[in-house]
């Protein structure tokens, strides 16, 4: 078929040039028989062109000869379809960041973390070829990974499972600086995680890229950290996390905190709505796309004695809402999971002293008449 094609577009030109030159034939009349392949037409082309350089109609050469290097370039590229379009070109910048950051923010929201790293120019192993893969921001060329390992998890991949799933995007999204590359998006794979930069490329590259970790693996760098600090506008406390109380909740809590800071921006739902004088502080802590709710069993025996200080669950549940105990308490047994420490309680002691929501009845719970948020870090 290919044959067929070169075949046909080859005779074509021929027969093009041919009438050229008999038009031409007062001056030169030599025939291409040096010509054997497309190739070697072309240079005769570029020969003749630099020979009448001086005359208008050579553009007609310069024309076929460009016709002819799309040609042949048509021909040598696989004939797979972009998945997606490339940005239209009207789209202004700014209306581009913004659907990538949106893309970005859905994608967290969905359990998918894209590690995104700018100015970087990841090296792994290709397996999808950017040439031919485009996709519209950064964040649709993350979900082509996630999406690529997804299948292959499904065991539909070549290589099989493990082998050549995509675990490392990169993408050129910078108009101006990518020119042909514009929009491509490359899937590649390496076998150890995080990938490292090409040579040279840090600082001065127009690639963005990142990594999407199979599994947990994103949150290793997490797994030594065990302090969590609550950012109040009135100042910080600091928690100390207590992973041989409550293992799984201190797991979901890192994993709430690494997607906090990966999104570089608050806690969205973080917040202290309820205090008790001599009795305890109450809050939840969450962010749309990481849901703090561990299973209550099993976990560790929880201590004889409720020290003041102590950060657990309310409710006899897993989470979301917290609360800090003010003073020792004995006599709950189990039936709260704790996760944290404070032993600086300075600052709760000031929330309880708050104004209050006015109450019905004496023996309701006590509303802070202002919530107060806060932010999270881990360390
Ligand atoms: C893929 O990798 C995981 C984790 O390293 C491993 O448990 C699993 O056995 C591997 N699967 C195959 C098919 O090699
Ligand atoms: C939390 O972080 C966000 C984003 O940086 C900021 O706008 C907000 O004021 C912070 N909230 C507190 C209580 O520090």
């Amino acid at each position: 078929m290919r044959l067929l094609i070169y075949g046909v577009l080859f005779g074509s030109i021929l027969v093009l040039l041919l009438s050229l030159v008999h038009l031409r034939s007062s001056c030169h009349n030599v025939l291409p028989s040096q010509v054997t392949d497309l190739h070697s037409l072309q240079t005769l082309l570029h020969e003749w062109e630099i020979q009448w350089g001086d005359t208008p109609d050579v553009a007609s050469f310069s024309r076929v000869s460009d016709q002819l290097a799309k040609a042949i370039a048509a021909l040598n590229r696989p004939q797979l379809p972009p998945i997606l379009p490339p940005p239209p070109a009207s789209a202004s910048a700014d209306v581009r960041a913004a659907a990538e950051r949106v893309g970005f923010k859905a994608l967290a929201v969905a359990g998918t973390q894209c590690h995104v790293m700018h100015d970087t120019d990841l090296w792994a192993q290709p397996v999808v070829w950017g040439g031919t893969h485009r996709t519209a921001n950064a964040a649709d060329c993350c979900a082509a990974c996630a999406a690529h390992a997804a299948t292959a998890a499904r065991g539909g991949l070549e290589h099989g499972t493990n082998s050549s799933a995509c675990n490392t995007w990169v993408f050129c999204g910078d108009e101006a600086r990518c020119g042909g590359a514009f929009g491509e998006c490359w899937l590649k794979h390496t076998d150890k995680l995080p990938p490292s930069q090409r040579p040279g490329a840090a600082g001065s590259s127009p690639w963005v890229s990142g990594v999407v970790y199979p599994g947990d693996g994103w949150l290793a760098p997490y797994e030594s950290r065990t302090t969590l600090t609550m950012h109040f506008k009135l100042g910080d406390i600091v928690v100390r996390l207590l992973p041989e109380l409550a293992p799984r909740s201190v797991v979901e809590l890192r994993r709430l905190a690494a997607l906090v800071a990966g999104e570089g921006g608050g806690c969205g739902g973080c917040r202290v709505y309820r205090v008790e004088t001599a009795f305890l502080v109450q809050g939840v802590i969450g962010h749309p796309g990481a849901y703090v709710a561990t299973p209550r069993h099993p976990n560790p025996p929880q201590k004889r004695v409720m020290e003041r200080g102590l950060v657990c669950w309310a409710g006899g549940a897993g989470g979301p809402d917290w609360f800090v105990n003010l003073i020792d308490q004995a006599g709950f047994g189990d039936d709260h999971l704790c996760w944290g420490k404070v032993d600086d309680m300075a600052l709760f002691d000031a929330i309880v002293a708050r104004p209050i929501k006015p109450k019905a009845k004496p023996n309701e719970m006590t509303f802070l008449a202002e919530e107060l948020r806060f932010n999270i870090t881990l360390s």
